[in-house]
């Protein structure tokens, strides 16, 4: 039945189409290389599509170049050709075979994605956020936020992406996984990184002006790497946090008006003419405004208008509030 079938010249021009294919394929790199577990899968599946492609490319393409070179119409031949009757044999085949490889690429392809998506117990979570143009990573385990994403190596970890303004996509292509970024939604995605060293975080949605430098970078650290550097970060917020407890303790302590009067001599009576108690200065006259503490306290630490703020801070700011108030 298939004795007509020209296979040598179909072998020639499919060698040279497998060549062409494959070469292609095989001297450009299309994809980094794979730095995470998930990665990994996915690069192999992908390159099995691709590589099922090719076969089937090079099958089809060879019998079409071959028919348009034998078959070919001459120029003053008009004739429509002699009718053809279906081949059944052909048809079940080019029936069952796609049908086939659709079955096996869609389990292969479920499997990959069960794989990847399976969450492991001793994982860690990190907040991702992402607004116009940058990105934000918290940790809540530590309760602190930094501007590179720090993850430790060859263990699973879980982003919750979000976005605060509009759509964004986190995306690290070494790591072979990408995520929008919808406001009002959280994304999960899990990452488990195989090797030590920083990557580039990109975002892959078209988001506004700063797109293209929307850019941050994740450093995959060993697990004593990760845990120093996080419990150092946990330490300094703390320590920040303390010490602006205790300040604003300070601050909002009963203040002692004579001491205060001696701090509104050097660092207020230059504007506040009468030591505050006579208007024409630069400042405005303080006796009768009739504030709160708090007013006066906002007013001296945040400054308004041609006032600067800051100028007191602490004890002196008490101080200084108890004093204004005795000449209200
Ligand atoms: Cu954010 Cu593009």
């Amino acid at each position: 039945m298939y004795k007509n079938v020209p296979i040598i010249p179909l072998a020639v021009i499919g060698v040279i189409i497998a060549a062409i294919t494959a070469g292609q394929a095989l001297f450009i790199d299309w994809l980094p290389p794979a730095d995470s577990v998930e990665a990994g899968r996915t690069f192999t599946l992908l390159w099995f599509l691709f590589w099922c492609s090719v076969v089937f490319f090079v099958i089809v393409t060879s019998v079409l170049v071959y028919a348009i070179w034998k078959w070919r119409a001459k120029d003053d031949d008009l004739e429509d050709g002699p009718p053809t009757h279906g081949n059944t044999t052909l048809e079940v085949v080019w029936t069952a075979v796609p049908s086939i490889l659709l079955i096996v690429v869609a389990v292969y392809g479920y499997i990959v994605l069960e794989r990847n998506e399976a969450v492991a117990a001793d994982r860690v979570e990190i907040d991702v956020y992402a607004q116009q143009f940058n990105w934000t990573y918290g940790y809540p385990s530590a309760g602190i936020e930094s501007g590179d994403l720090m993850v430790p190596v060859n263990r699973q970890v879980q982003l919750n992406v979000r976005a605060r303004d509009v759509i964004h996509d986190f995306w690290v292509p070494q790591f072979g996984i990408k995520g929008d970024a919808v406001p009002g939604i959280t994304h999960t995605l899990w990452i488990t990184p195989t090797k030590v060293g920083t990557y580039p975080v990109v975002c892959a949605e078209l988001c506004g002006v700063g797109h293209s430098v929307m850019r941050s970078s994740v450093h995959v650290v060993t697990e004593q790497q990760y845990a120093a550097w996080l419990a150092k970060s946990s330490a300094t917020v703390k320590t920040a946090a303390a010490a602006s407890a205790a300040a604003a303790k300070l601050e909002t302590a009963p203040g002692d008006a004579a001491a205060g009067k001696a701090v509104f001599e050097a660092k207020c009576s230059g504007c506040h003419a009468g030591l505050g108690t006579q208007a024409g200065g630069v400042g405005p006259k303080l006796a009768g405004i009739n504030w709160s503490d708090e007013q006066i306290r906002t007013q001296v630490k945040n400054g308004k208008g041609a006032m600067p703020g800051g100028l007191v801070n602490g004890t002196d700011l008490a101080n200084v509030v108890a004093y204004v108030q005795s000449i209200q």
